[in-house]
């Protein structure tokens, strides 16, 4: 598969995704309630959703950015996760909100939760993703809260990319077949 700007139509627009991110931090600021918040970014891929989404949450907050790979080709999941770079500080009695772009098959998020777990103490656990593509899921697992549900189209735009281009995009888009 290739894939240029021009194939691209928008599943959701930047006012949709604004929209919705807002909606979610309010939700969030609700959960937390003025606790003190250790928001972690998965990158690439997370990081204008993350961006985005602090923006809009209201209590002490500390950001940490780690990085992680799993896919093989451009577009297919090779089925194992690498620990690229983690370096945290002590999460030891922290809230610990995982920000991610995408849970697809799945086996990011339970490294990403099974790491913190066997790491830290922590006071809390939630995992936060801008979409969910249920349908493509391996492992038992689901994102604590999430913005949209997608079926099983790749996705690129707001973070997310092909073979690295496209995180630039406001929105996100899709390739018809
Ligand atoms: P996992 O299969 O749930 O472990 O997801 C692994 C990673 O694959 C996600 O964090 C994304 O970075 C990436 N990914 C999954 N689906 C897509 C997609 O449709 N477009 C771009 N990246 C994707
Ligand atoms: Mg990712």
């Amino acid at each position: 598969m290739e894939i240029k700007i021009e194939d691209l139509k928008v599943l959701f627009s930047e006012e949709q995704l604004q929209t919705r991110i807002k909606e979610l931090a309010g939700q969030l600021n609700k959960l937390y309630n003025g606790e003190e918040v250790i928001a972690v970014c998965v990158l690439k891929g997370a990081v204008m959703f993350a961006a985005d989404l602090v923006k809009h949450l209201d209590m002490p907050l500390k950001m940490e950015f780690i990085r992680l790979s799993s896919y093989g080709s451009s577009t297919s999941t090779s089925g194992k996760v690498n620990a690229v770079d983690i370096k945290l500080p002590d999460l030891n009695g922290k809230n610990v909100l995982i920000i991610e772009d995408i849970v697809d098959t799945g086996l990011t998020a339970k490294f990403l939760i099974d790491f913190m777990h066997i790491n830290f103490n922590v006071k809390s656990l939630k995992f936060c993703s801008l979409l969910d593509k249920k349908i493509t899921r391996k492992v038992d697992i689901e994102p604590d809260y999430y913005c949209f549900e997608i079926d099983d189209k790749f996705v690129v735009g707001y973070g997310l990319d092909y073979d690295g281009y496209f995180r630039n995009l406001r929105y996100i888009g899709y390739k018809e077949l």
